[in-house]
């Protein structure tokens, strides 16, 4: 076998966004998990206080700035999204989101039959235009926003923007669903302000996790939103779950107690930030003619290929080449303008848990494709 094909024969995945194996703080989590299950036994290893582990919560509290019945700590975040849509969404009602968005969070929303409604995304967020007009056509249950290192694009919504989109959902009176789990990956610039710090009417929930920031199997996601709401989606909850997942939850609590989150962050973007960069440079060397969304973080780097771009199979033909994609299209919602939408030129790049030489011959692999 030459060179070539050798490596032609390494699989490369470019396609779920999860964390590698070398960033799961296995040892520090395992004393925690001990340390929570011995001495806060009554309570880690029974039924129990629905809204979520008291102590997290409470450090929740205090880093939002809210009252502790104003958040819900639940199974993952994704979970918190469907208890979020029964409570909100009615049969037909639409929700917007960006277009591209976080293909599961729009699975999620049919099932609890919303209609969804992608309004385009552009280099700083949502089109704010296109937002308005949609409005003046109706109202939905909620937008959902994914504002900072969006996936699947990694674009960050402006500050600018943030300000139009609070003042439209005072104005016509729908929430606002900010998605924030990539948020403290920032490799490059300055944190914008939450949604929720622009917002003096209640109109914007937070939804969060640890999934990215300690680890996906844990199913540790929060929601902070006010004590009503909080209080319906907790009896939801108990309705679908009974209690949440009590150890894991306090091995997070206790991981933040001894002060080991922040040095975990800072060492998770010190492993990505090299990642980040080679897939940045890559696609601006490999793929000149496409368009790629400003990325400051997180874990994706979205491209719009060029019209002129074979897009013919390019999932089929790309896995034949050994690179795995997700297909573009599972990103796209209903189009605003009733025009078919462009899923199949989009196409996501997740760097995190691929090398940067996999990163460059896997994006070099997609430019001899397209
Ligand atoms: C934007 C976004 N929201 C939510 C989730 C789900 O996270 P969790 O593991 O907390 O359910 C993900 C996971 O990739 C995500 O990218």
């Amino acid at each position: 076998m030459s060179t070539d094909q050798k490596t032609q024969s390494q699989q490369i995945l470019f396609t779920r966004g999860v964390p590698p194996a070398e960033a799961l703080p296995a040892e520090d989590l395992g004393e925690c998990f001990d340390s929570v299950v011995r001495n806060d036994t009554s309570v880690v290893l029974q039924y129990g206080q629905q809204r979520g582990y008291a102590p997290l919560r409470k450090q929740l509290a205090e880093e939002y700035g809210v009252s502790d019945d104003e958040v819900l700590v639940g199974n993952g975040s994704l979970q918190l999204q469907d208890l979020l849509s029964k409570h909100l969404v009615n049969e037909e009602d639409a929700v917007f989101t960006e277009q591209p968005s976080y293909d599961r969070s729009i699975l999620t929303f049919r099932r609890n039959g919303a209609r969804v409604t992608g309004i385009p995304l552009e280099e700083d967020g949502i089109d704010v235009e296109r937002l308005e007009r949609a409005l003046e056509r109706e109202v939905p249950a909620f937008l959902y926003l994914v504002p900072d290192f969006q996936n699947p694009t990694g674009a960050t919504l402006s500050l600018e923007k943030r300000r139009r989109v609070v003042e439209l959902a005072e104005r016509y009176g729908f929430y606002i669903l900010e998605d924030i789990p990539y948020r403290k990956l920032r490799y490059r610039g300055e944190d914008l302000p939450l949604l929720r710090e622009l917002d003096s009417a209640g109109r914007v929930i937070t939804v969060s996790s640890f999934s990215k920031l300690l680890s996906p199997g844990m199913r540790v996601g929060f929601m902070i939103g006010s004590k009503g709401l909080i209080d319906d989606l907790t009896g939801l909850a108990e309705n679908t779950y009974l209690a949440p997942v009590l150890p894991t939850q306090a091995a997070v609590s206790e991981y933040i107690g001894r002060g080991m989150l922040a040095p975990n962050v800072e060492s998770l973007k010190e492993l990505y930030r090299p990642r980040w960069e080679a897939m940045t440079s890559s696609v601006k060397q490999e793929l000149p003619g496409a368009t790629m969304f400003t990325s400051n973080g997180g874990f994706f780097v979205g491209v719009m290929l060029p019209e002129d771009a074979n897009t013919q199979n390019l999932v089929g033909r790309a896995k034949e080449q050994g690179l795995v994609l997700t297909p573009g299209e599972s990103f796209f919602a209903d189009s605003d303008d009733g025009e078919p939408p462009r899923g199949e030129r989009f196409v996501r790049l997740p760097f995190c848990a691929v090398t940067t030489d996999q990163i460059e011959e896997g994006v070099s692999r997609l430019a001899g494709l397209v």
